[in-house]
């Protein structure tokens, strides 16, 4: 049996999953979620919450798992991309465990990780994954030993697009309430503005900040906010699924997988399962429990890389702010555990 612990702190979460090879697989899950009071998360802000909680987290995870340091095989951790004062925090927290208990240490990039975790919880082997979050917003496929880029956005991502707007207007923070978004509790009752707003599709990529300033500017001008929540989701999920269609078209393959924290929503979910529909693919989304930010999916990812032989020297485990989902090789690919 080969236990691994996964480290995650690239953004607003500092989460320490444990996992194995054997069932039940999935050992702990501690994480804790930094909270601004109000407007967006600050870099050094969350740095300072990651370190004094840290610790904590790792005790936490070790007795969910009632295990101990030295049950642990190796230590996995997401040294980017993300924000460069968060992931130092994960990153020096790693380096410390692996060197003073002796353990390989395993680089694990965030956005492959998001990927592997909907691959082990969906038990699709080979999907389209379109992944929709704070920071991201990606559609790949493996192709060639890697996750090819299918599409992505040319500015900001999904979930800051949601989460700007809803910020802008007023209705948020907290952006998620109870599992649905601000945005969405908004929307209820709105119905879709026939005025021309921009769809920004070009060649395969997106385009969000034209439609967050053209929403905005009536938002201004009086209409009724639950008809801009409305139509700001329709044409934004819009986007995102014909992308992910033209993918599915293009690769012949026959699943399609949600991930990453926006997979969690409901209308977004709908629009994808009726697109896989007709196409003939089986659509299943990550599993709601790790859609955000969490420890689990480093591990899983970590425990597919260490037993492929991936390691890192802990001296030359530097952090990447920019790594690209493209840049990573996946030896083990399609394995995840159980399969
Ligand atoms: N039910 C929901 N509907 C829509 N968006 C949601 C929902 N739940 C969470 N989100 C969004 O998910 C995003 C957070 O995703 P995640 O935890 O993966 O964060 P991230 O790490 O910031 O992003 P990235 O993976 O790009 O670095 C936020 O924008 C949040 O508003
Ligand atoms: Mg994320």
């Amino acid at each position: 049996m080969t236990i691994v612990l996964g480290i995650e702190s690239t953004a607003h979460t500092f989460g320490v999953g444990i996992v194995s090879d054997e069932p039940p697989y999935i050992l702990a899950d501690a994480r804790r979620q930094y909270v601004p009071e109000k407007g967006g998360i600050l870099p050094r802000e969350v740095a300072h919450f990651f370190s004094r909680v840290a610790g904590e987290v790792v005790g936490e995870a070790l007795s969910q798992a009632g295990l101990r340091m030295g049950d642990v095989d190796a230590i996995a951790v997401a040294l980017g991309p993300g924000m460069g004062p968060a992931l130092r925090v994960g990153a020096t927290v790693a380096r410390a465990l692996a060197l003073h208990f002796r353990k390989p240490l395993v680089p694990v990039n965030h956005a492959v990780a998001h990927i592997e975790v909907a691959r082990f919880t969906t038990g699709l082997e080979d999907p389209v994954a379109l992944y929709v979050a704070g920071g991201n917003t990606t559609v790949v496929s493996f192709q060639g030993g890697r996750y090819r880029v299918f599409g992505e956005t040319e500015d900001i991502a999904l979930g800051n697009l949601l989460d700007t707007f809803a910020r802008e207007v007023g209705i948020a923070p907290p952006y998620v309430v109870k599992g649905m978004h601000a945005v969405d509790i908004c929307a209820e009752g709105g119905s879709f503005l026939e005025e021309a707003l921009p769809y920004v599709v070009k060649g395969q990529d997106v385009s969000f900040s034209g439609l967050l300033t053209a929403v905005l500017k009536l938002y201004r001008k009086g209409y009724k906010l639950s008809d801009l929540c409305y139509t700001l989701r329709e044409i934004a999920f819009s986007m995102v699924v014909e992308v992910t269609e033209r993918c599915l078209a293009h690769t012949g393959k026959k699943a399609v997988t949600l991930t990453g924290g926006v997979a969690a929503n409901k209308v977004l979910n709908e629009k994808m399962d009726s697109m896989a529909r007709l196409h003939g693919a089986i659509y299943k989304p990550v599993d709601v429990k790790y859609s955000g930010d969490n420890g689990v999916m480093i591990a899983i990812t970590g425990l597919a890389a260490y037993k492929a032989g991936v390691t890192i020297d802990p001296r030359r485990a530097f952090i990447r702010q920019r790594w690209r989902i493209d840049e990573v090789d996946l030896p083990w690919y399609p394995w995840m555990p159980g399969r």
